[in-house]
Order: C-alpha cells, then sequence, then structure tokens
C-alpha cells in the first residue's frame, strides 16, 4: 500500500492539492507530509489567488505555488521510504512574497542573470531596465516573473502547467511576451521543467529556476561536501560587479575544473581571481556543447546518498555556492536556519548578459518565434 494518498480537489477556477499522509487517510484538507500545511500556506498577493499545489509518484513528492511557479519542497524518496527535502523555501506564500529578492525555488526572468549597466539596444532602440544589483538589472528586476502570480492552466498529480503574460514594457523588456512553464515527473526520478514563450515584438528571454538545493536536506549544513561534476571546459570571466567581460576562461588547472568529480568545498577558498569576485562560486559553465537535450551535471551528497543529475537543452549552467547567504537570513521551513552556503544553485541557462555580448548565444525572441527550453533534475539515492 502506498504510504502516500494523493487527492486533487477541483476547486472552481483552479485546482488545488492536498497530500495526505496514510495516517490522515480519509480526512480531507491540506496537511502535506512535510510541515507545510495548505491552509496556513495559502494567501491572496496582487489581488489572486496563491495557492499550494503538488505532485507525487514513488520517488518523488513536490509542492509547488502559483506565486512565481516556485518550487516549494522537493522530497527524494530513500530506500526505507524517508523523505529528504533538498530545496530551501517558506512554510507561507506570505514569507516567500517578504523574501523574494533570494528567488528560493522560483520561475527568474524575463532574463534569469545579469544585464550588464541594467540595459540593451535590440532592433535600434534602448531598453533600460531596473538597476536591482549595484549598476546591474539581476533576474528581471524586482518586477521581475518570480514576483507574480502566475494562472495554473491544467494539473494533474504527475504535471502542472503554470502560466503567465508579460505586458509589454513589464520591466523595462520590450513586447507582450506569454510564458508557460510545466514541471511534470518521470517515473526515472526526473523533474522535468518545459519552459515555452512567445512574443508580439523582438526581445529577449532567458527563464531559469532558481532552486537552491540541497542534497544533505535543507536546513543547517553547508553544501561543502557535495561532489559536483559539470561538462564545461571554460567559464565566462566576470569583471568585479560579476558581469562578462567577453571573455572564456578554460578551466584546465584550475579550481573550476568539474571535468571529474570534485567536492565543492575542496578548492572554494584558494587563491584565484574569479573565486574572490564571486566570493566562491558564482560563475557561468560553458557547457560542452552538444545536440539537444543532454546530461550536463551531476551532484553527489555522501551524508544521504541522493545524487542529482542535470539534464537540459541550454548553452550554461550558472553554478552559485550560495556566497552571499548569511548566517543571520530568515529562518526557512520548520524554522530552519540557511546560514553561509548552506545551498547552492545550478541554474541551466543562456549566458549572463548575452543582450550586450554579440558572440554569446543569442537570447533574442521575434515575433512569430517559439521560445522552448527544457531542464530536468534527476535524482536516485545511492
Ligand atoms: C546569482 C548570485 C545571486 C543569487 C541570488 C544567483 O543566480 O548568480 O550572484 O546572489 O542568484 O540573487
Amino acid at each position: 500500500m502506498k504510504r502516500n494518498v494523493f487527492i486533487a480537489l477541483l476547486a472552481t477556477a483552479s485546482l488545488t492539492y492536498a497530500c495526505q499522509q496514510g495516517a490522515n487517510k480519509g480526512e480531507t484538507g491540506a496537511t502535506t507530509s512535510d510541515s507545510i500545511e495548505q491552509a496556513s500556506f495559502d494567501a491572496v498577493i496582487d489581488g489572486k489567488d496563491v495557492k499550494l499545489y503538488a505532485l507525487q509518484n514513488d520517488r518523488l513528492r513536490v509542492t509547488l505555488t502559483n506565486y512565481g511557479a516556485r518550487l516549494v519542497s522537493l522530497n527524494v524518496k530513500g530506500k526505507e521510504g524517508e523523505e529528504t527535502d533538498v530545496i530551501l523555501g517558506y512554510d507561507t506564500a506570505d514569507e516567500f512574497k517578504q523574501n523574494a529578492s533570494n528567488y528560493y525555488g522560483a520561475i527568474v526572468g524575463r532574463y534569469g542573470n545579469r544585464i550588464g549597466n541594467a540595459s540593451f539596444t535590440l532592433d535600434g532602440a534602448t531598453y533600460e531596465l531596473e538597476k536591482n544589483n549595484g549598476e546591474n538589472s539581476l533576474h528581471g528586476g524586482t518586477n521581475g516573473v518570480f514576483n507574480k502570480v502566475w494562472t495554473v492552466e491544467q494539473s494533474s498529480d504527475r504535471a502542472i502547467t503554470l502560466a503567465y503574460t508579460s505586458p509589454d514594457g513589464e520591466a523595462g523588456y520590450p513586447g507582450t511576451v506569454t510564458m508557460k512553464v510545466t514541471y511534470s515527473l518521470t517515473d526515472e526520478g526526473g523533474l522535468v521543467i518545459d519552459y515555452e514563450g512567445s512574443t508580439d515584438k523582438e526581445t529577449v528571454l532567458n527563464l531559469t529556476n532558481h532552486a537552491y538545493f540541497n542534497l544533505n536536506g535543507e536546513g543547517d549544513s553547508t553544501i561543502l561536501d557535495h561532489e559536483l561534476q559539470i561538462d564545461a571546459d571554460a567559464i565566462t570571466e566576470v569583471d568585479a560587479a560579476l558581469i562578462p567581460t567577453g571573455k572564456s576562461l578554460t578551466v584546465a588547472g584550475t579550481a573550476f575544473d568539474f571535468r571529474k568529480p570534485q567536492t565543492i568545498g575542496s578548492r572554494i577558498d584558494t587563491d584565484n581571481e574569479q573565486l574572490k569576485v564571486g566570493k566562491g562560486y558564482d560563475h557561468n559553465f560553458e557547457l560542452v556543447k552538444g545536440e539537444g537535450f543532454r546530461k550536463v551535471a551531476t551532484v553527489y551528497a555522501p551524508k544521504t546518498g541522493i545524487e542529482m543529475q542535470i539534464l537540459t537543452t541550454e548553452p550554461g549552467l550558472q553554478f552559485y555556492s550560495g556566497n552571499f547567504m548569511t548566517d543571520s537570513d530568515p529562518k526557512g521551513k520548520g524554522g530552519k536556519g540557511y546560514p553561509f552556503r548552506s545551498a547552492f544553485c545550478l541554474e541551466t541557462q543562456h549566458f549572463p548578459d548575452s543582450p550586450n555580448q554579440p558572440s554569446f548565444p543569442s537570447t533574442v525572441l521575434k515575433p512569430g518565434e517559439q521560445y522552448t527550453t527544457k531542464t530536468e533534475y534527476r535524482f536516485f539515492v545511492k
């Protein structure tokens, strides 16, 4: 008999899900088997209902919210049926809103990552964005899509599609952009994220998910013991404000060489200019070119035996080792602390500042074109 019983409740305008534990079988309502409670999670943001949704199969149990189309929890089931929640987050939608600028679990954009000088020129026009990171724009500005209430277009216990239409000029970006993100589970332990977008005017688009992972389980421990492997021969060199200089740096012989598995902590504090500017790893890894959807990275946590593989269609992977997290960051789920380097992000995306860097793969989207990208986080317990 399954340990968790999943019940889908059809509400008038949207589908709301509640996970029940075997012990709760027969009760309706809203308790997930971790600490997040449906009823206390829900909120109204910008006049719209924000709710918690769930996906579940034998390997994974995931909760999400339509606020920022974001992952709230990602439980990996172990050999004995035990569950480890491997992403950071909060117990309530209101806390996600109050702390929106840490982007926990959210879809970021319209342009995930940085745009230098918060401006770019396209089709003869210059567009000014919000400077929310020094002189630069980060993750679409404070009015980005992570801070919007998305519409749930369809959902089941295996997949959910969220949609958002960003009006022409929103956060400074041209074109009315219609975007859709579908999260789905596979029988092989995968959480797949499919992104789609279209525009009515030439624009740039670079969406990614900004989950903060700790494969030891979200909470106090650092991620320095995790073993990481990335299929990248080079990183994108950045200046002191983490804006690309336009050059690529080969990883060979440096602390950025993850072509063979290395623990995140083994070289993070070595004397390296690029590590100094990032206060650790905060760099775009230029993925070895491959056709289409392919495996690009693997992370393994010896303590739990959880391995996560990353597959993507994207050319870049931003590896951020939680260097700007502080020991006094607001408490997360269940009151747990999220101190310095207690999580990492591996964001599949195009390179930072591509709209100002003609040699980088293009992020331009034109009317009539379809933006489609796909990323999968696939989990194994060893
Ligand atoms: C960036 C970091 C930033 C973090 C949170 C990451 O994608 O690379 O520099 O601190 O997001 O904003």
